[in-house]
């Protein structure tokens, strides 16, 4: 089966994408006090001159005392992380990729097994990290405020240092997800609610600020995932009613792409039809959407965090997907942070050079 259709430019606002391949955002810690070294700048330019079309950095926390539980994950903030994500973008740049950060506030967390410890206490909706599991505070309305407006400077941020887009991580059970989550949201007052509706409200309240502080014309992704790792099967919306419910109310507020994360794509969302999540929100939204979950690859991420190694796979039901127009670009994790040419290869047809991902990947930023 071909794969043309994965090697054609997109052009959205700020995006201005040679192909359809997004590095995924992947947390490394190689960020010493937050602060994002030469190291991590050649890491990703080694993916951009490997031909990755769109780059989203790892996760990397907004300003709040307490949005991260490891020292060595990135700062938005703060002149000298900033400065050091502008050679970051300028790296990129010069090999004629594009980026954009993930920003991040981790909400109510496990402690790190560093010992580290941020300033002050963990904060989310409710100071639950998942049911039965409480490690902080729940937020005021100060609290909230404060950190709206601090996802509002990071995007803010991220546009005058250069970046072609931001996205914001609304997944995998982190604060945002918290918010949407009925377990760990058990809030009364107006970010709560009976409704998943209801408890999008932090993350439209976040959405529209960005959008006031960027200006119409900036890309804004959001990633959402209906799984957290404390509930590999949960579903935030069990049917395509209940998603267009939780999906909607984001688009009005202003985001432009649905990152869609699931651990393996080609699983359905819902019974009835093969469209997975990134296909259900195309088709519900008519917006943009990115999939992501073991392409080109044997096993899953969840695998891979248990010491698992991976394959390479055949890219054949990612394209019939994509040659349908389930989704509009495809997001690839593991192969790209254990080789930075495997796109390169995929479109060379150098299939026998591809790597697959083992465990030894994670404790170096591979640069080959
Ligand atoms: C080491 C590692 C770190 C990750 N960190 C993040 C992160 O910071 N933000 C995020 O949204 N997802 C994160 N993920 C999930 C990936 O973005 C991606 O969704 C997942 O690995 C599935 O894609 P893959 O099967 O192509 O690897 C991480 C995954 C890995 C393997």
């Amino acid at each position: 089966m071909s794969i043309d259709s994965l090697f054609r430019p997109f052009q959205l606002k700020t995006l201005n994408v040679k192909n359809r391949i997004v590095m995924a955002p992947m947390t490394r810690s190689f960020s010493p006090n937050g602060i994002p070294t030469q190291q991590v700048a050649a890491y990703y330019q080694k993916r951009a001159e490997g031909e990755v079309g769109l780059i989203l950095s790892e996760g990397t926390v907004i300003d709040r005392p307490s949005a991260s539980n490891d020292a060595n994950v990135p700062h938005f903030y703060g002149r000298e992380a900033l400065a050091g994500w502008q050679h970051v973008i300028d790296a990129v740049h010069a090999k004629g990729g594009q980026m954009g950060p993930q920003i991040w506030h981790m909400g109510i967390m496990d402690n790190h097994h560093s010992g580290w410890v941020p300033p002050v206490p963990f904060e989310g909706p409710s100071g639950l990290n998942r049911p039965g599991f409480t490690n902080g505070s729940t937020m005021t309305q100060k609290d909230i405020e404060d950190t709206i407006l601090a996802f509002g400077k990071a995007a803010a941020d991220a546009k005058a240092t250069g970046f072609d887009c931001v996205e914001i991580h609304g997944a995998h059970g982190y604060l945002i997800d918290q918010f949407f989550w009925e377990s760990t949201n058990l809030r009364t007052d107006g970010y709560g609610g009976k409704t998943l509706t209801e408890r999008t409200r932090f993350a439209t309240d976040v959405i529209r600020e960005i959008r006031k502080q960027v200006g119409p014309d900036f890309a804004v992704i959001i990633r959402l995932s209906q799984f957290k790792p404390s509930a590999y099967t949960n579903k935030l919306a069990e049917t395509p009613q209940e998603m267009d419910a939780w999906l909607q109310p984001l688009v009005d507020a202003g985001v432009d792409v649905l990152h869609c994360s699931q651990r393996r794509f080609w699983e359905p969302e819902f019974d009835g039809s093969d469209l997975n999540f990134a296909g259900w929100a195309k088709k519900l939204t008519g917006k943009t959407t990115i999939t992501v979950g073991s392409v080109g690859l044997t096993g899953d991420f969840f695998g891979a965090f248990a010491g698992e190694s991976s394959q390479p796979s055949s890219l054949d039901e990612l394209s019939r997907r994509m040659d349908r127009g389930d989704f509009d670009l495809v997001a690839v994790g593991r192969p790209i942070l254990a080789d930075p040419n495997w796109v390169t290869k995929i479109r060379t047809g150098r299939t026998d050079d591809l790597k697959g991902f083992s465990k030894e990947a994670l404790v170096e930023l591979v640069m080959e």
